[in-house]
């Protein structure tokens, strides 16, 4: 493309782009897209009477995948670019000496804001990866979510400043997540999932760059990467990650 061209001029030739690749077929988007904007209708439905097919199988808009997706795949190709967050809290993680399994906690510890949903962002992630990692991975980014919310002394951790900014300073947790605190409280892994939010770094060090490779060993000894590839498995979360690839089929 062009790069004397405007930034609408740009957005304009993409939508063109796009619209060409997609032919004559309707994207249908899932209600809770929708639900999102405040929006209870199916939106196309089926396109019933169109006389146009839907989108079904890849999606031109978005990166092709490759036949046996890998976990890091998924980062380059589906999740938010933003991964700083993720990066720098696996980093922390690293030099305060956490044990491997839990730098891979702290990597993956947000991938539901990443790469999925964002309400209940701990209990998606962790149903996300559960089968391919250690049962306390799993379990300590579930707890992470209601943790969040209560300090703890003993570690130096405190209710986090930016939720003051962010839900205003009268915000109480919602009855659920107190439940869970109280549960995660008396469970054999409550420290797993506290370090989480120890290490879970909302200022970064702008002259800190975290690259992925530095937890690629880790990845490779600690996410049990299936061979058919993710999604293309059979466990009770690859139909997560195919949706991921193919976020608009209609069925
Ligand atoms: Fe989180
Ligand atoms: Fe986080």
């Amino acid at each position: 493309m062009a790069t004397n061209l405007t930034m609408s001029e740009r957005a304009d030739a993409l939508e063109a782009q796009q619209m060409q690749e997609l032919g004559d077929r309707i994207v249908t988007k899932s209600i809770l897209f929708n639900l999102a904007d405040g929006d209870q209708s199916l939106g196309n439905g089926f396109a019933v009477g169109s006389g146009q097919q839907l989108l079904m199988g890849e999606d031109p808009r978005l990166p092709k995948m490759p036949e046996k997706p890998t976990l890091l795949d998924f980062f380059k190709l589906r999740f938010s670019p933003s991964q700083a967050h993720l990066l720098q809290s696996a980093n922390l993680a690293q030099k305060n000496g956490l044990p491997e399994k839990m730098v891979l906690a702290c990597l993956l510890h947000d991938i539901a804001v990443n790469g999925f949903i964002r309400s209940d962002h701990g209990y998606w992630g962790a149903q996300l990866i559960e089968p391919y990692v250690d049962e306390e991975v799993s379990w300590a980014i579930r707890m992470h979510q209601c943790l969040r919310f209560f300090p703890d002394e003993s570690v130096g951790y405190k209710y986090p400043e930016n939720y003051v900014r962010m839900f205003g300073e009268n915000y109480q947790p919602e009855p659920y997540i107190k439940a869970e605190y109280e549960r995660a409280q008396k469970h054999k892994w409550y420290m797993s999932a506290r370090m989480i939010c120890v290490n879970d770094l909302y200022s970064f060090d702008p002259d800190v760059v975290v690259e992925m490779g530095q937890f690629e060993d880790i990845i490779g000894r600690h996410f049990k990467q299936p061979k058919e590839g993710l999604g293309n498995d059979n466990t009770p979360s690859s139909h997560m990650w195919r949706t991921l690839i193919r976020p608009c089929n209609p069925l």
